[in-house]
């Protein structure tokens, strides 16, 4: 049998610095563990542009369909602000997402216990914190029809349309019933059913996937401003987030910010199964490009590496191999290392992205 593949698209800012640092973590796992990939990279967002005029060349598309998984970096940063908006860098990953049919988007925020001082909330409030929220990705405002600026009258006007579907819907529900059966077995779905039709829709559907399928998860509903204030007040009463696109991409960046840092949290996107069962797959971290501090070596891996894991677990079904490298990343914040976005203790100085990665190795090893 051949080995499982993996394409890997760095992109831009630190995106490169931090999947190097995944590339020593898939060569621990070839030289240790016995375990290989065959790994292809190729260019995506402004790095693509630049070579191609395209955020995504289509032969780069044909492979990420193609693999058992995508891991990706980070996309964007102010050399390309002025682009026509079609060749922008986000629009390659959105391309990704979209001909990929990622619909599932797993954003777990977790705080490790050497981090729980990082937070900028009560340490009680967030120690022990494990949540998981699933946002739609493939649908809704980011994609709807019409969009444009237009002229209207003397002035112009900005559309964008939210548009979801009773399927749509009810796929996305499904897969955070079937993560809340293997958790906490709770869902809290989130819309603004008081204000928006795709809210009232998007509320129906949840209930009857619930009421028909999974009566047994507990379920609720909140208004996602609501949702907003109770993820700062008390996450932990969450298990599983479900909700839509665009209220997911911001409830996502405020749970991340719970558990210390931006540069600690991990994504999995998620489609239907492939032929070979597997399901179509992205792994990238939350963070974005971090222009500000991008060929410095200042950047956390973390997010990165922890998206690997996430691969190993739902791509490749090695649920042990993935603890592993979790409690790897634990040990070594156990340890004390720390990258400079996470510091703020006394006497502690920085590690730089490489030697980050270089001390995840080490315990990996030492896990042996
Ligand atoms: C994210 C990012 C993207 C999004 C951008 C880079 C297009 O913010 O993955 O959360 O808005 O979805
Ligand atoms: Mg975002």
């Amino acid at each position: 049998m051949s080995n499982p593949s993996l394409l890997i698209l760095p992109g831009d800012g630190i995106g490169p610095e931090v999947m190097a640092e995944v590339r020593k973590i898939i060569d621990w796992y070839r030289t240790s563990r016995g375990i290989a990939f065959d790994v292809s990279e190729d260019l995506v967002g402004g790095a693509a542009y630049d070579v191609h005029g395209t955020p995504l060349a289509d032969a780069t598309m044909d492979k990420a369909q193609a693999v058992d998984a995508v891991l990706l970096g980070a996309v964007g940063g102010p050399k390309y602000d002025d682009l026509d908006f079609s060749v922008k860098p986000e629009r390659g990953l959105l391309r990704l997402r979209k001909e990929m049919d990622l619909f599932a988007n797993l954003r777990p925020a977790q705080c490790f216990d050497a981090l729980a001082d990082f937070s900028s909330l009560k340490k009680d409030v967030v120690a022990g914190l494990d949540i998981m929220i699933v946002r739609e990705l493939t649908s809704g405002i980011y994609y709807g029809e019409p969009r444009g600026i237009f002229e209207e009258g003397n002035e112009r006007v900005g559309i964008n349309t939210q548009r979801y579907t009773e399927s749509e819907i009810a796929r996305v529900a499904r897969s955070a019933f079937e993560l809340a059966r293997k958790r906490g077995n709770k869902v809290c779905s989130m819309e603004k059913a008081n204000v928006m039709e795709s809210g009232i829709l998007w509320r129906d559907v949840v209930t009857e996937v619930h009421a028909a399928e999974y009566p047994d998860v507990e379920l609720s509903h909140m208004y996602a401003d609501a949702g907003a204030m109770q993820l700062c007040r008390w996450p932990k009463q969450f298990d599983v987030i479900v909700t839509d696109n665009l209220f997911g991409d911001l409830l996502s960046d405020a749970a991340a910010m719970l558990t210390g840092s931006l540069g600690m949290l991990p994504s999995a996107s998620l489609g239907s199964p492939m032929a070979n069962g597997r399901p179509k797959a992205l792994y990238e971290p939350v963070h974005g490009s971090a222009p500000d501090i991008a060929g410095q070596g200042k950047a956390n891996p973390i997010a990165s590496i922890l998206s690997f894991a996430m691969a190993l677990r739902y791509s490749f079904d090695m649920g042990a191999e993935a603890d592993r490298l979790e409690k790897a990343v634990e040990g070594v914040l156990g340890d004390g290392v720390r990258t400079a976005d996470l510091l703020g203790e006394e006497g502690v100085t920085p590690v730089s992205t490489g030697e980050m990665g270089d001390a995840i190795v080490a315990k990996l090893s030492a896990s042996l």
